[in-house]
């Protein structure tokens, strides 16, 4: 990068910060990525679909088969959250039998059906939830709530 493009990108980086001070609004954080996860119309209940979110991170939508807090679709059964324990980072994988994400290394219990919550340690917090939305026949991952995917500093794609 050229000198004068580096004192350009300053200038501008400078610019923004002083609206944003002088107007106590803070400059737009860049959006969270919208992504693709599923065909609503082909969930069905006990459905485990895997992807990553917000990069490469993994992540995991199921379908409960019944209303749960925060659930989206028709039976609002459908939620999403970080494959990534809280604990050290070790995948989490959905027991079917028992509707819950279980640690691949330490065994914590997560509660897909209570926004991820923790029900079993050593873990001592809940997975974070992926917001999803549908639009027609596909569900979007939107962005993340309840706290940082293990490892990031920053939830934002
Ligand atoms: S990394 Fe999940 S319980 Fe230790």
């Amino acid at each position: 990068m050229s000198e004068a493009s580096s004192r350009r990108l300053f200038l501008r980086a400078s610019a923004v910060a002083a609206t944003a001070a002088a107007t106590g609004v803070a400059a737009a954080a860049p959006a969270t990525a919208s992504k693709k996860i599923a065909k609503l119309s082909e969930l069905k209940p006990g459905d485990a679909v895997n992807f990553t979110y917000p990069q490469d991170e993994p992540a995991v939508l199921l379908d409960l088969g019944r209303r749960v807090s925060g659930g989206i679709g028709p039976r609002g059964s459908i939620v999403a959250y970080s494959a990534l324990c809280q604990h050290m980072g070790c995948p989490v994988n959905f027991e079917a039998q028992r509707a819950q994400l279980v640690c691949s290394c330490h065994a914590s219990v997560f509660d897909p059906a209570r926004g991820g919550d923790c029900i079993e340690g050593p873990s001592t917090r809940g997975l974070p939830r992926i917001a999803l939305k549908v639009e027609g026949d596909t569900v979007f991952a939107t962005g993340v709530t309840g706290g940082l995917v293990y490892g990031r500093g920053c939830n934002r794609a």
